[in-house]
């Protein structure tokens, strides 16, 4: 016997990642979609007519620190603004972390991100710590928040997998209580070799543990840190491209362009996944330049082009390396439009798949993720007709659909003119308020 569905999207255009289909009504029952078709006959308990608005799937969060968001100013400012003076207050600021504190700051963020459409994330946890309370808080936070987002745990040796000697015990005993994901930090280990190493080292851990690869690789503007080339080797010789994520990449910005093109066809040898993070690091790049200041985003429009796997992430909310942010992905789809200069149509849907399917293919959430009939039914309504005005407009997501349950809904703010009437009829005529 089939149940009636307890939830119905009525007449919302379906988006796909090539384009909208044309407007459709989803079924929904027992946290799965049932039926999608131009007009389902039956009724539910919960209708929501959305009468030509954009169902997407959810945003994917494929890059943040959760454990440092929201803790800008604790104990002090970043005043110079770069990577490595955020790197020492947080090593103060973490001497005072409990898991309680770590985990409702991460539970916090999240349900702001859920808020705002974002239903899976991927976030690292430093694992520099004896006491790794980072990880123990952010794996808490993982199962008090698993009904309504998926969360993915990094293990980011944030001083090195060999910068300490306890580090790489450290690394171990986070695979033992459960990361997902190996993470690391070449360009900060105390040398080329020792970078190198750790680049080995993570491969190792993820073989002997079956966990996923995710290295914060050259994350500065050295056109010398050549760490891509030692994971797109390791990611050649062992097979396990599409399971390695390269975050931030940002030296490839410096690299001279024989280089350049010579590595990108060792990429094109791989299924590495690529995330670059345009909010943070065009403010944290080219501290060291006078003028002309490189922008220091890795070359997203390039790697799409050669068909690499690029997703797209917030980094840090709120922390002692991006005090900005609230989680908004189009916020950060905006950014990279602008930082890459991606503003052709084809370029703006693609940068729009950047946190939506891409970052799905780079979590490995791709049997749960999307609108088809028998999955999981997460998806989302954005107050816009199409890619294009969502991120223009900074949509509202006004309803949020996860496992089946509405988890949040927003309505649009309606701006309401004061000023002279001949004004108001022009904003009628050209719906530029609309
Ligand atoms: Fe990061």
């Amino acid at each position: 016997m089939t149940h009636p569905p307890t939830l119905i999207l009525r007449q919302g255009q379906l988006l796909s990642p090539t384009g909208p289909s044309d407007c459709v009504d989803i079924a929904i029952e027992a946290g799965r979609i049932t039926a999608i078709a131009p007009h389902l006959p039956q009724s539910a308990e919960v209708e929501l007519n959305v009468q030509g608005q954009v169902i997407s799937p959810p945003f994917v969060e494929s890059h943040i620190h959760l454990d440092s968001a929201m803790t800008a100013g604790e104990p002090r400012w970043n005043q110079s603004g770069t990577l490595f003076e955020g790197i020492e207050i947080w090593r103060e600021r973490k001497q005072s972390l409990t898991l309680e504190d770590v985990k409702e700051r991460a539970i916090a963020t999240l349900k702001q991100q859920a808020m705002q459409g974002v239903l899976f994330v991927r976030s690292h946890a430093d694992v520099s710590e004896q006491t790794l309370t980072a990880l123990k808080g952010l794996l808490a936070a993982r199962d008090a928040v698993k009904d309504w987002i998926t969360l993915q745990v990094v293990a980011f040796p944030q001083d090195g997998l060999y910068g300490g000697p306890q580090n790489e015990a450290l690394m171990e005993e986070a695979m033992r209580l459960g990361a997902d994901v190996v993470g690391g930090i070449p360009h900060y280990e105390l040398t080329r070799e020792d970078g190198v190493r750790s680049i080995h080292r993570i491969f190792e851990l993820a073989e002997q543990y079956d966990r996923l690869i995710d290295v914060h690789c050259d994350e500065i503007d050295d056109e010398q840190s050549r760490f891509l080339e030692v994971l797109a080797a390791c990611a050649i010789r062992t097979g396990m491209g599409s399971r390695v994520t390269a975050s931030h990449t940002t030296a490839f910005h410096s690299y001279n362009n024989a280089y350049a093109f010579k590595l990108m066809g060792f990429l094109q040898r791989t299924s590495l996944n690529f995330i670059a993070n345009p909010l943070i690091n065009i403010t944290l790049q080219g501290r060291a330049d006078t003028y002309p200041k490189r922008r220091g985003v890795t070359r997203v429009k390039e790697l799409w082009q050669l068909g690499q796997n690029v997703s797209l992430g917030h980094d840090c909310i709120q922390d002692p390396w991006y005090s900005l942010g609230t989680g908004n992905m189009l916020d950060v789809v905006n950014m990279a439009i602008h930082v890459c200069q991606m503003t052709g149509i084809p370029e703006i849907d693609a940068c729009y798949n950047m946190v939506t399917w891409n970052g799905a293919k780079t979590l490995q959430v791709e049997p749960e993720y999307g609108i088809e009939v028998g999955k999981p039914a997460n998806l989302i309504v954005l107050d816009a007709s199409d890619r294009y005005d969502a991120i223009r407009r900074r949509a509202t997501i006004r309803y949020v659909i996860s496992q089946g349950k509405l988890i949040a809904q927003t309505t649009p703010p309606t701006p309401q003119w004061q000023g002279p009437e001949e004004v108001q009829s022009v904003f009628d005529q050209t719906g530029l308020l609309v």
